[in-house]
């Protein structure tokens, strides 16, 4: 049963568009969805968010380490309560962001990023992750307004998404890896499809 899905890709994958499609056919299966976006969806979370996204300089440990409290504090308030009811959670991003984004792009090692998001998470972790590819260059340019992290550059970019492409490779079971590029119904068919076969 895959009833925590995650959304990933690099900045100007277009998840969001994807993610309002889905959640409308996950309803329309019968299905309570409960929505999240990380950072946020917590009080905590949305203030750390502010001070990760539009704050001062933060060095990339204590990045790794407020994006991991905010995604703790999310868990416990609101995604694990949700699964223990029966609702599917739809996640704008997750853990394997910061896997990507701290991990490789910012060069702390996706191992001991890993290890420092664990114990906040008590075994709660995406069930399946749905991938959306586009080449950084394409991401780059669909940004409409890039925050902190977003404007990292080219080579930022990258290694983000060299390092998600890795993540799917090792966990093929809980990747979908959807060509962000192709049209819209295409890539939100291709998701649907993918989730209605792992149910
Ligand atoms: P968001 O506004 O959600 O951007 P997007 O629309 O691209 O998803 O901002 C999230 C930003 O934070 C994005 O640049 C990715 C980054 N991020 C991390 O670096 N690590 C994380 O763990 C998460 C959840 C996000």
């Amino acid at each position: 049963m895959n009833r925590y899905v995650a959304l990933e890709g690099i900045d100007g994958a277009g998840k969001t568009s994807v993610s309002n499609a889905l959640a409308l056919l996950i309803e329309e299966a019968g299905h309570e969805v409960v929505r999240v976006r990380e950072p946020g969806g917590t009080a905590v979370g949305e203030g750390l968010r502010k001070i990760l996204l539009d704050g001062p300089p933060v060095t990339p440990w204590a990045e790794a380490l407020m994006f991991a409290a905010a995604r703790s504090q999310l868990v416990t308030e609101v995604i694990r309560p949700a699964l223990d009811r029966g609702a599917w959670v739809l996640s704008d991003r997750s853990v394997y962001s910061s896997l990507a984004y701290q991990g490789a792009g910012r060069r702390l090692g996706m191992d001991s990023v890993r290890r420092i998001n664990r114990p906040g998470l008590a075994g709660t972790w995406p069930e399946v992750v749905v991938l959306l590819t586009v080449s950084p260059q394409q991401g780059l340019a669909r940004q409409a307004r890039p925050d902190r992290i977003g404007s990292q550059g080219l080579q930022f970019q990258r290694a983000v998404a060299e390092g998600f492409a890795r993540l799917a490779g090792e966990e093929p079971e809980r990747f979908v890896v959807i060509d962000g590029g192709c049209p819209m119904e295409q890539v939100v068919a291709a998701a649907w499809d993918a989730l209605e076969a792992r149910a």
